[in-house]
């Protein structure tokens, strides 16, 4: 590529104005294509859903994106910047955040202390040398993500003591500390009670309108309610793309969940 088509097809990106915008992104390992020339975009603020059974390549997807992992093939462009070689927290940097299948919260603090500790972007593990003094913007900062998880109630219980569908909530505060732009959930419904679930669907729906997202589900009903599009992926492959409606009458996608696919 020249140095003039490499400025042309970054100015392409920047007025394509997606948020994320995936183009024949691979992944192998060894022999193992776990997603296969996914192209894919998402509009800043919008609100995806990738569907799929266990192993369809979902987390993978994930990966890649964070940068946990770099593609085998593909580019991967955030904000119209090409991100594909960038480490994770550059990624962060640019304001992209996730949370994971499985929860790395630390028990050994209170929610207030969590929340706050994301929003002063530090370790845990330093946490005594920058207890909050009143007054501290960023506890207010802190209060108001505790609230948008709805979690005023437990603040100052141990995270230890929380119920897992309090620290999957609490995962979402922590993520939405340092002003994301765009957020990737992995699975957030896993595990959770009916209520629960009603919750989640509740505190998702209620995120400020800017911050875009993914959220990966196994339960079709939480991603359908949550979602204004949908991309179902099936053995590492884009298997169809639409919205909620019409994907819940896709009678391949039926025949998809129904017949086995889906566990
Ligand atoms: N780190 C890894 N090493 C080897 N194989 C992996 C790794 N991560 C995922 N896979 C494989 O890639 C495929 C897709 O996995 P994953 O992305 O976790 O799917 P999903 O999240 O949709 O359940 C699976 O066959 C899985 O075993
Ligand atoms: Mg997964």
């Amino acid at each position: 590529m020249t140095m003039l088509d490499a400025a042309a097809d970054r100015l392409g990106s920047v007025s394509s104005g997606n948020a994320l915008e995936l183009r024949g992104v691979t992944k192998m390992f060894g022999a193992l294509a776990a997603i296969s020339d996914i192209t894919l975009s998402v509009r800043p603020g919008e609100r995806r859903a990738v569907l799929g059974s266990n192993g369809a390549g979902k987390t993978t997807l994930f990966n890649c994106v964070t940068g946990d992992f770099l593609p085998t093939s593909g580019t991967i462009r955030l904000f119209g910047e090409d991100v594909t070689a960038f480490p994770a927290h550059e990624r962060i940097r640019r304001g992209l955040r996730r949370t994971y299948q499985i929860s790395l919260l630390f028990g050994g603090l209170t929610v207030a202390d969590n929340v706050y500790l994301a929003c002063r972007g530090v370790s845990r593990s330093r946490f005594s040398l920058v207890r909050p003094r009143r007054g501290d913007p960023l506890l207010i900062r802190a209060a108001e993500l505790i609230e948008a998880v709805h979690m005023t109630a437990s603040r100052h219980a141990m995270v230890s003591d929380l119920s897992y569908g309090q620290q999957r909530q609490l995962e979402i505060a922590l993520a939405l500390a340092g002003a994301p732009r765009f957020i990737l959930f992995d699975e957030p419904a896993a595990g959770l009670s009916p209520t629960e679930r009603q919750e989640l669907v509740a505190i998702l729906t209620g995120l400020p309108r800017h911050i875009g997202f993914i959220i990966i589900e196994h339960d079709m009903d939480v991603a359908l309610r949550v979602a204004e599009n949908v991309t179902m992926m099936h053995n590492g492959r884009i298997f169809k793309e639409g919205t909620p409606a019409e994907i819940e009458g896709d009678p391949e996608v039926q025949a998809l969940y129904l017949g086995g696919g889906h566990d």
